[in-house]
């Protein structure tokens, strides 16, 4: 039998819980046996981890929306051609902490560049590869923020203003809508307990739902 990875994304607002739940899942896919690799983007890889500290960078605050672009699809270049597709083709399940989906919301929605030259520019960077399952963890930016600001001084994008975070919110939610089968939509409010068990249970179904095909 052909072994088959799958590839799990985690996208939403800074804050919202993608890191803690990836965490999570990992551990339960690991006691379950299977071969799991956690990555993140921007980084992933040496040249997006040096790519990432520019980005978040508070001295490139007002970078040109397109550069900002650039330099996200570059290091998710170098991620899905060295960590990605490599995994996958060893079957293993790769859980990553954002991935194409949060530059269309991102750049795209918020920073208003043209969706389909967005979506051009991702196919580019990644030769064409899509998630097979997204979990989206939406909730209210201001909830959010609260949350985030516990943890103290934010990163350049973490800075901008509410509105901003607001745009993001609903370009990720419109995303989902276009590709309800992708994605999955989890109020990023409920507990982390909460949100871990509606995770497991989606991931249980997608991987029954494959074993039958
Ligand atoms: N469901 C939850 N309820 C309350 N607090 C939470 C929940 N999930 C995570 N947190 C807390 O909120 C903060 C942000 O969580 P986390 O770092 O997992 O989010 P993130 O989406 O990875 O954020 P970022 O985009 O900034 O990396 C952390 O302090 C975390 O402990
Ligand atoms: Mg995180």
């Amino acid at each position: 039998m052909q072994i088959r990875g799958m590839f799990i994304t985690f996208e939403g607002p800074d804050g919202a819980g993608k890191t803690t739940q990836i965490g999570l899942l990992s551990q339960y896919l690991s006691r379950r046996g299977m071969a799991v690799v956690t990555t993140r983007e921007p980084g992933g890889t040496p040249l997006g981890d040096d790519i990432r500290r520019i980005l978040l960078d508070v001295k490139y605050k007002g970078m040109d929306p397109r550069a900002e672009t650039l330099l996200y699809l570059a290091a998710r270049a170098q991620h899905a051609a060295t960590v990605i597709r490599p995994a996958l083709a060893e079957g293993r399940i790769i859980l990553s902490d954002r991935f194409a989906d949060s530059t269309l919301a991102y750049q795209g929605a918020a920073r208003a560049l043209a969706a389909a030259e967005v979506a051009a520019a991702n196919e580019f960077a990644t030769a064409g590869l899509i998630p097979d399952l997204t979990i989206l963890l939406d909730g209210d930016p201001a909830e959010l923020q609260t949350r985030r600001q516990r943890r103290g001084a934010g990163d350049r994008i973490e800075a901008e203003a509410i509105a901003f975070h607001r745009r993001v919110r609903t370009g990720f939610l419109q995303l989902a809508g276009k590709e309800p089968d992708r994605f999955r939509i989890i109020n990023a409010l409920d507990s982390v307990e909460t949100i871990n068990s509606q995770i497991v249970c989606y991931i249980d179904e997608f991987l029954h739902r494959r074993e039958k095909q």
